[in-house]
């Protein structure tokens, strides 16, 4: 099965591929797309640079879960260009770190001071789905268990298997995970997931 986000985050699937064992490792960052099908509830430990971006979508509303993001350094933080896409220059987002739930009061939260998208976003195809944000402050990379993440420089093979987690939809169509869960997808090529997945 090939997950419509790894396939539109191209080069930031690249970007995100750790070296973990056996099996490459990614995160299925983007909402609402963003799918943890058949997965299984992880600990934050096993993906150390994971963290959760939250915003208020109005005033009045409380910080959401809106997407997945991964530790890159200190300071710097990925995520995809769908996650901030159109949102409001000054709006507070805020990084939660070693946290399990998507919106519980766990984790050690950084406040975003700014964020910039790939200049080449394309909303429609969804190409060079990548951004990065600032932290207003930087992590501890040594403390409670946060870590930046693992760059690998090529593709993962063809029908190798990768490890998602996030706090994404538990089946299609369903509700958004509380707990942090993972999944194994195996890695199509890009002409196969575009046969799959050309109507979007
Ligand atoms: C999820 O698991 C069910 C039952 O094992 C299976 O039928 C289904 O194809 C799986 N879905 C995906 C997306 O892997
Ligand atoms: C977390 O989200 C769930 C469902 O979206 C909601 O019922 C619950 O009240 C939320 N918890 C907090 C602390 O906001
Ligand atoms: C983004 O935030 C960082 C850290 O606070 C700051 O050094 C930098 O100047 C900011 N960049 C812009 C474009 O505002
Ligand atoms: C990070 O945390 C370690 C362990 O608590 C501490 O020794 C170190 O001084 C901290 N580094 C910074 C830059 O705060």
């Amino acid at each position: 099965m090939c997950i419509r986000e790894l396939q539109m985050m191209g080069p930031l699937l690249l970007l995100l591929l750790a070296a973990t064992g056996s099996s490459a490792s990614a995160s299925a960052l983007a909402q609402p797309e963003a799918r943890i099908i058949n997965g299984t509830t992880v600990d934050i430990g096993r993906h150390p640079y994971l963290v959760s971006l939250r915003y208020r979508r109005t005033e009045t509303s409380s910080y959401m879960h809106e997407c997945g993001a991964v530790i890159y350094s200190e300071q710097a933080v990925v995520t995809t260009a769908q996650c901030l896409w159109n949102l409001p220059e000054g709006t507070k987002v805020l990084a939660v770190a070693a946290a399990n739930t998507r919106n519980g009061s766990d984790g050690l939260v950084v406040p975003v001071s700014n964020w910039t998208l790939h200049p080449s976003f394309d909303y429609i195809s969804v190409d060079y789905d990548i951004a990065v944000l600032i932290l207003d402050s930087p992590l501890n990379l040594t403390r409670f268990g946060v870590r930046s993440i693992g760059i690998r420089p090529q593709r993962p093979a063809v029908g190798r298997l990768a490890t998602i987690a996030g706090w994404g939809y538990r089946e299609e169509g369903g509700p958004s995970s509380y707990r942090l869960e993972q999944a194994q997808v195996p890695i199509v090529s890009s002409e196969q997931c575009n046969q799959i997945y050309r109507h979007w």
